[in-house]
């Protein structure tokens, strides 16, 4: 499975802040934003993925995380110079999905929750239609919003309804076969010119194509939209970072922990974070992972 990172746009929201860097490389708690969504698909087991940027972002995005060869992993870089909507990151990644099924993830969605890379294993291992995934919030009008019959099943999904048919928000995950490339080659723009989602995901419900899975209580789906939304989603990862010393879409402990790279490169990873927490956490996974450069052999 191919893994597509949305992370274009302006940030308008959280300007000044955004003015000029992008909202996906702003901070959450101690790491940038994209760290999240991209912990998200290598823990689903997607190696190759593509980040859809801005041109004027695109720099900074390299810079950071660069070919993912560090982290075992294959990233390249495409732009999207105008909003055109989220259905356009088919249309924009069409040849880096190529023939395969292919998780899409917005740059600026944080998950977090027990279990989750063993739920997205077994999800996207074999993708039939559209797999979606929910969430309860006290705000659906803000979102995409699914609504399921007595049986669980999806029976309509809204786009930033006025009167929501039910309190789950469907969160900025989304797994599709190939034919999503089809689907969203043939879409018709909404109102406002953009190629939207929901389109894309009400045309896979009409076909009985679509499925909801529910991130139930206990489960983390943040808000970066506001500066307040923002703090928050902020004082959630240190909350939990502080109190039980581990840290929350730590790249290269996922790497590491996948098999992506052995004990010795995460090491070295973490060398060069060296005097931060963050930094030290990479060297301590590592030293406990065992490995030669650790040991002082190499
Ligand atoms: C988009 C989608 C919406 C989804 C949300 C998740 O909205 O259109 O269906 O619930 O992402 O973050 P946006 O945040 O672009 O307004």
């Amino acid at each position: 499975m191919k893994g597509i990172i949305l992370a274009g746009g302006k940030g308008t929201r959280l300007y000044p802040a955004t003015l000029c860097v992008s909202k996906q490389l702003t901070l959450v708690y101690n790491k940038p934003m994209i760290y999240y969504p991209l912990s998200v698909l290598m823990l689903a087991g997607i190696a190759d993925i593509l980040i859809i940027t801005t041109p004027e972002d695109r720099p900074q995005f390299t810079r950071l995380l660069g070919d993912g060869s560090h982290l075992g992993i294959n990233l390249t870089y495409a732009e999207q110079s105008e909003p055109r909507g989220i259905g356009d990151a088919f249309i924009i990644g069409a040849d880096h999905v190529g023939p395969d099924p292919v998780a899409l993830i917005l740059g600026d969605n944080i998950f977090h929750g027990p279990g989750f890379s063993g739920l997205l294993m077994s999800v996207s291992d074999n993708v039939e239609g559209c797999v979606l995934f929910g969430y309860p919030v006290v705000d659906p009008q803000r979102y995409g919003v699914g609504e399921v019959d007595d049986d669980g099943r999806l029976v309509s999904i809204q786009e930033k309804p006025q009167r929501p048919r039910s309190n789950r928000a469907i969160t900025g995950l989304y797994l599709y076969d190939n034919d999503v490339l089809r689907v969203a080659s043939e879409l018709a723009p909404s109102a406002r010119g953009e190629l939207e989602i929901t389109d894309v995901n009400r045309l896979y419900l009409e076909q009985g194509r679509a499925r909801l899975i529910d991130l139930g209580r206990g489960f983390a789906w943040l808000d970066t939209g506001t500066p307040e939304s923002l703090l928050e989603a902020s004082q959630y990862v240190r909350t939990l970072e502080e109190r039980q010393g581990v840290r929350i879409a730590c790249i290269e402990e996922i790497a590491l922990r996948k098999g992506l790279i052995d004990a010795d490169q995460c090491y070295r990873l973490g060398e060069q974070l060296a005097n931060t927490g963050y930094g030290e956490y990479v060297m301590e996974t590592a030293r406990s992972a065992g490995g030669a450069a650790i040991r002082g052999v190499a």
